[in-house]
Order: C-alpha cells, then sequence, then structure tokens
C-alpha cells in the first residue's frame, strides 16, 4: 500500500481499491515527556494507545453513522489498529471545529474578562486552521469563504453536523457520568457529490471531559467508555 502521508498519531494509506486506510499509532502528542492531547509534536509513546483510541473512534462513528450524520468511516480492525475510511478532501490545507459546552481550554484564556472559567456555553462552535508553524489560529466564516476555504453555506452544514455530532457524543458520555466540556472535530468533502463528512478520529484526545470537578485524562478516558 502506498504511504499518503505520515501524521503524529496516525499514518494514512491507499488501499488501492478506492479507500483509504489510517494505522492509529501508540505515539501520542506532548512536551517533554508529559501527555499532552494539544500540543503540535510528538511527546512520547504509550503501549495500546493506538488501539485505544482506535476503539472509542469506532465506538462514537458507528453511533453517528446510525444517526444518518455522513462520515468517512467504513470499517475497523481493531487487532491491527487500523481503520479503513473513504477518502475525503480536506478544506484549504485542513481545518479543527471545536465545539464549546464549557467556558475552558484557549477559550478561557481568550476571553477571561467576560466569563468565569467552567461557565456554560451553548454549543459554541469555532474553527481553527491546521497549520503548526502559526499556532492553528482561529477563523472566521467570512474570512474562510474569502480565502477560498468553503462558501459561507458549506459553514452553515458544518457548524450544524458539529452540533447535531455534539449531542451524540455528550449523550453517550452521560451515561458514564462524564460531562464533555469541549470536543475537536475535522470534515472533509467525500464522494462525488463532495458532500460534508466526518473524518478523522474521535478518541480521548479530542476531548475534554469532567467526572464531578476531576478532569478525566484521555486514557482514562476511553477505558471508562469502553467498559
Ligand atoms: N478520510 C480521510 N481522508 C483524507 N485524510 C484524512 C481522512 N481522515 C483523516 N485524514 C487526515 O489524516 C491525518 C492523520 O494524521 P494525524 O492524526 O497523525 O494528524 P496530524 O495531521 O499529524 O496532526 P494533528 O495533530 O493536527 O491532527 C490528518 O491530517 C487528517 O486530516
Ligand atoms: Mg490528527
Amino acid at each position: 500500500m502506498d504511504v499518503i502521508y505520515r501524521g503524529k498519531t496516525k499514518d494514512v494509506y491507499d488501499k488501492g481499491d478506492g479507500n483509504y486506510l489510517l494505522k492509529f499509532k501508540d505515539d501520542v502528542t506532548g512536551t517533554d515527556g508529559v501527555f499532552d492531547p494539544g500540543a503540535n509534536t510528538v511527546g512520547l509513546s504509550i503501549e495500546g494507545a493506538g488501539k485505544a483510541g482506535l476503539k472509542l473512534t469506532k465506538f462514537f462513528f458507528e453511533k453517528i453513522n446510525d444517526a444518518g450524520i455522513p462520515t468517512h468511516f467504513v470499517d475497523a480492525d481493531i487487532e491491527n489498529a487500523t481503520m479503513t475510511v473513504k477518502p475525503a478532501e480536506v478544506f484549504g490545507k485542513g481545518l479543527e471545529v471545536i465545539l464549546r459546552y464549557r467556558a475552558v481550554g484557549s477559550f478561557f484564556r481568550r476571553y477571561g474578562k467576560y466569563c468565569n472559567e467552567g461557565d456554560k456555553l451553548d454549543s459554541y462552535v469555532e474553527v481553527t486552521l491546521k497549520d503548526d508553524e502559526r499556532n492553528d489560529p482561529l477563523i472566521t466564516d467570512e474570512a474562510l469563504e474569502m480565502l477560498g476555504i468553503m462558501s459561507k453555506e458549506e459553514y452553515k452544514v458544518l457548524a450544524d453536523l458539529t452540533r447535531k455530532i455534539g449531542e451524540i457524543v455528550k449523550e453517550e458520555m452521560a451515561k458514564k457520568d462524564l460531562e464533555l466540556y469541549d470536543i475537536k472535530f475535522e470534515f472533509g468533502r467525500v464522494g462525488e457529490d463532495r458532500h460534508i463528512a466526518l473524518i478523522d478520529e474521535i478518541s480521548g484526545g479530542n476531548m475534554r471531559a469532567y467526572r464531578g470537578d476531576e478532569y478525566i485524562e484521555p486514557l482514562k478516558l476511553e477505558q471508562i467508555m469502553l467498559a
């Protein structure tokens, strides 16, 4: 199989049959050997991290597909830590969509003059560009259209899908007594009609979750969700 891209935590292969294969690695992002899901460099390797991330991704993508929301998911091979997906064209050079239910992280760092840390937010959607050199800058729908990255109509579809997907994830987590504070998704254009679909992964490192006042770190979150 031809390797298309070697990412920080996953490698992307062309299966040659019209689909791609994502290989989930045990590498996790972090700084100075400390696991940090928000970091832009690979910090360390944790045995089993790839498989655990894939298991949770499979769990959520099946639920989202069942709800009739388009995704790239075809199937998963847990033993080999691989997932077969439909190839997507990303927006521009790739972007991330963040959905926020609580004012924490970079939201609170930016807007702390106007809110308290942990305040409830009403399913607030933000988009950032995947650009490590520029620290993944925030971008508005106007700039996205002006720069030829996506139209305002596509933005509306994307924001609407994001809120629907977030509800599904949030409800599943609530069943395990976990509260979802925020979550990050990726989208792309899939198929001949280039419809907008959820791509990439939904693992512990893509979200912030709490049980009461206790922050639940990604690997523990995966254990709880899959138990
Ligand atoms: N269906 C798909 N078609 C094409 N590319 C995809 C698809 N699903 C995911 N990708 C891309 O595959 C890559 C996976 O690599 P990885 O998750 O390691 O991330 P990365 O790009 O190195 O960095 P980041 O930390 O910003 O996610 C990402 O660039 C992601 O956008
Ligand atoms: Mg990634």
